[in-house]
């Protein structure tokens, strides 16, 4: 399984727009997809939000790894990722998927925002997935190809305290510091790595973030962050080289974010109704107040219009009220 990994990672990504030739506003010439609908990531606004009943907390299966089992971290140029084991998966109906790997996006030192997915036009200093393949095809590479092939779950990242379980990957960075380098760690609970409130979250179809840019995607955005330290997180930030090492000028592995891309008829499911329901009321109070000033305002100005038989109009009105109130 595991060089199919590096078959959906090792694809060319370049980010950086100062890069005019390989640069995330080229992709698009390259790989149709990138180009295309149902594109990732979003910025989740309360416009696109709308509550769903059905979504039912995300459990993980067989993510307590054994310390004996051994996790591969590596350096495929454009990201770190750490492979998962064919046992661990999860289930959203109707589909099972199966785990494939775990990896990051971040920002800079100067601008440490690196998250792909925004919440209400916030950027989170960076952003984990954790990729699965739904199991009725035979291996990631192929349900990449699916519309229905994928399911990632997205973890959001963001400055706090010292994180422990982050740190057996982000310890082990400096082993991995070059593109193609590889580290052997210790198996350990990746349930760790997520945040509170698996029953929490944003649902919507979109792609991978990265060319080809397949949009074969269920993606699960979890709504609480996780949190690691600031030094944590400038280990991440500066650890990395895109390049392997042996040239005379290192290629910084910074920035590897996709900008944001156009919901266009999506919208995006939530699971949870707090904050998100009371947009929508304050939306249609807002909207009942502006249309009862319209109507207060024609109302007034037919009135001044009128003003010459202002008896006779009284009149009327009090006879509509009355035959109103023997209606009901
Ligand atoms: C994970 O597995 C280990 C044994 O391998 C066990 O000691 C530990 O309690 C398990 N953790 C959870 C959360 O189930
Ligand atoms: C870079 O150098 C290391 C040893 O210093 C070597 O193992 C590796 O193959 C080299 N990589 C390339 C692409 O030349």
């Amino acid at each position: 399984m595991y060089p199919l990994i590096l078959t959906i990672l090792s694809l060319p990504a370049v980010w950086a727009a100062s890069d005019g030739q390989n640069g995330e506003a080229t992709w698009a010439t390259k790989y149709n997809f990138c180009g295309g609908v149902y594109q990732s990531p979003l910025d989740f606004h309360h416009s696109i939000l709308q509550y769903d009943s059905t979504l039912v907390p995300i459990k993980v299966n067989g993510y307590n790894a054994s310390i004996t089992d051994l996790f591969t971290l590596s350096n495929n140029g454009h990201t770190v990722s750490l492979s998962m084991l064919p046992s661990m998966y999860i289930e959203i109906p109707p589909f099972k998927y199966f785990a494939s790997h775990i990896h990051f996006h971040w920002g800079d030192l100067a601008s440490p925002k690196g998250s792909e997915h925004c919440v209400g036009g916030k950027r989170f200093a960076a952003e984990m997935h954790i990729v699965h393949y739904n199991s009725k095809y035979k291996d990631v590479s192929i349900a990449m190809n699916a519309a229905d092939g994928l399911a990632v779950l997205g973890i959001l990242i963001e400055v706090g305290s010292f994180n422990p379980f982050f740190d057996r990957m982000i310890s082990q960075l400096t082993h991995v510091q070059y593109k193609g380098q590889e580290s052997q760690i210790p198996g350990f609970n990746l349930q760790d790595l997520l945040p509170e409130r698996l029953d929490e979250y944003y649902r919507y179809e979109g792609s991978l973030t990265t060319p080809p840019c397949n949009p074969s995607v269920l993606w699960t955005v979890f709504r609480n962050p996780v949190f690691i330290s600031e030094e944590q997180l400038r280990s991440l930030v500066t650890a990395l080289h895109c390049d392997d090492g042996n040239g005379s000028d290192p290629v910084e592995m910074t920035n590897n974010f996709r900008q944001l891309q156009q919901e266009g008829e999506r919208l995006v499911s939530v699971s949870f109704r707090e904050g998100v329901v009371m947009a929508v009321a304050l939306a249609s109070i807002l909207g009942s107040l502006v249309i009862i000033g319209v109507v207060c305002y024609l109302f007034n100005r037919k009135r001044r219009s009128k003003k010459n038989q202002p008896k006779k109009v009284v009149y009327t009105l009090a006879m509509a009220t009355d035959e109103n109130t023997s209606k009901v």
